[in-house]
């Protein structure tokens, strides 16, 4: 298969004289070895972000839409080749790949169009001779900090955003899956998106090139999506120069199923938010909250709907649940998991995992006192708890510190709406299991972050709003 395996730096690709290897979950097999960028390399991409940055702002915004949505064109052209990249890194079943692919183009697309609609404001001023104009401006050039569980759809719903507004990017993949984004910046070098306002820099020294984005004053803003452990400590580091910061950090999803619930739906809504990418999702539902009346239905049924998935190897077709990511993730499930049991909570499907294919575990009897109840799993392992009534699920679901996402399923319409009220979340799913898409903003509260991203309001996170105050002479 034909990689791009060296960092994209003002229009060229770069060697290095380190690499570091890439390997499929799955079994460990080599997939390839990438650039593992120097001090100067990332100083080069800093510097070209900040050169392409005068021309580019300058670009008629309806040119750089054009110019995305030549992209999203060129994604779709090559999306099996893309979606098997995405595979062998990352480990995530094929289909899951290509639906990642189609998800991370649609970011692009959307954002294509949105960069013909960066609108400021003019107000009345309360003085005859006073005029008010709100300008929206670019904030400048962009470090892009992105993980491994969606190694094109995060990238695309922050560069999407910055390139409409008229940022240039810097862009930092995981380690675990550079390939990804490095196929996305030859696709961006294709569609002619002008040199230095896409770069890629690839590397395992995670907190050095880190250091490097927060003490350029070229650099003027930092999005990062990740751990909530890493996102505070970047805030630590943005307050030295006051840096504009995005964040979209760790969840810890509750799923409610009240008792006048649609067994089914919501059965079919767990699937999704559970296992889609084998668990590793900020948005994967933690915590399933039963209100007692409907638990032994809806236990019975997604149990039995559990041990239908497929775990295997990333790309055979038939896989519905990959393997999760690497021998760290396996010991943290095998952690929360044991803990659990050691407690008193029951293993009703699946087994305490022994290795990266985790077939899907499901856990009965679950308490606040158990490590699972209040950390992100991030794996196939899905905790049911009981609750008494309506009022004590949506208490159970708020006891968190996290607020990216929150389900809910109720047939009843006032339930629906006290409950999407009440819960302490960024985004809430009503009878639905899957609420990403590029048109709603996404984005959490409490601990999981700040800022939005997709939707016109991702447009906001790379804008300064200027106030002008004109005074007619
Ligand atoms: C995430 O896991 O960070 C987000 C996944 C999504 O966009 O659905």
């Amino acid at each position: 298969m034909d990689l791009a395996r060296d960092a994209y730096v003002d229009g060229s690709w770069l060697a290095a004289s380190k690499r570091f290897a890439v390997n499929d979950p799955f079994d460990g097999e080599l997939v390839a070895e990438v650039a593992d960028c120097d001090v100067a390399t990332v100083e080069r991409a800093i510097a070209a972000a900040g050169t392409a940055f005068l021309a580019w702002r300058k670009q008629p915004a309806p040119e750089r839409g054009q110019l995305l949505a030549k992209v999203a064109v060129l994604m779709a052209r090559d999306e099996a080749r893309l979606a098997e990249i995405c595979t062998r890194e990352n480990g995530k079943a094929l289909k899951e790949s290509l639906a990642e692919v189609r998800y991370a183009a649609s970011f692009i697309h959307w954002f294509a169009g949105e960069a013909e609609r960066i609108y400021g404001e003019t107000v009345p001023s309360s003085r005859g001779d006073g005029r008010i104009t709100v300008l929206r401006e670019p904030v400048g050039p962009c470090a892009l900090i992105t993980p491994w569980n969606f190694p094109y759809a995060m990238l695309t719903r922050k560069l999407g955003a910055a390139l409409a507004v008229g940022c240039t990017v810097v862009c930092k993949p995981a380690s675990q899956t550079p390939l990804s984004a490095l196929a996305l910046a030859q696709l961006c070098h294709e569609a002619g998106i002008p040199t230095g306002v896409v770069n890629v820099v690839t590397g395992t020294e995670h907190q050095r090139i880190g250091q490097q984005f927060f003490a350029s004053k070229t650099i003027r803003k930092v999005s990062f999506t990740g751990s909530t452990r890493v996102g505070q400590d970047l805030m630590r580091q943005a307050a030295e120069d006051v840096k504009r910061l995005s964040l979209e950090l760790g969840g810890n999803a509750p799923f409610v199923v009240l008792e006048d619930a649609d067994v089914d739906a919501a059965v079919a809504g767990a699937l999704v938010a559970k296992f889609r990418n084998s668990g590793q999702s900020c948005v994967a539902a933690n915590r399933f909250i039963l209100e007692a009346p409907i638990a032994e239905a809806f236990t019975q049924k997604f149990v039995a709907a559990t041990a239908k998935l497929v775990v295997g190897r990333g790309l055979d077709p038939a896989t519905d649940i990959g393997p999760v990511i690497d021998d760290k993730a396996v010991a943290k499930i095998r952690q929360l998991v044991e803990d659990a049991l050691a407690k008193g909570a029951r293993l009703l499907q699946g087994a305490v995992p022994a290795s990266r294919a985790i077939a899907p575990i499901v856990i009965a009897g679950v308490t606040r006192d158990m490590a699972i109840w209040h950390e992100e799993v991030f794996g196939p392992v899905a905790t049911l708890r009981i609750a008494k009534d309506q009022a004590e699920a949506l208490e159970m679901a708020n006891d968190t510190d996290a607020g990216l996402v929150a389900y809910v399923y109720t047939s009843n319409g006032t339930n629906q709406v006290r409950a999407a009220e009440a819960l302490q979340a960024g985004m809430v799913g009503v009878n639905e299991g899957l609420v990403s898409t590029a048109q709603a903003p996404f984005g959490g509260v409490k601990q999981s972050g700040l800022g939005r991203e997709g939707s016109r309001h991702g447009m906001d996170d790379y804008s300064n709003y200027k106030y002008v105050a004109t005074k007619l002479v």
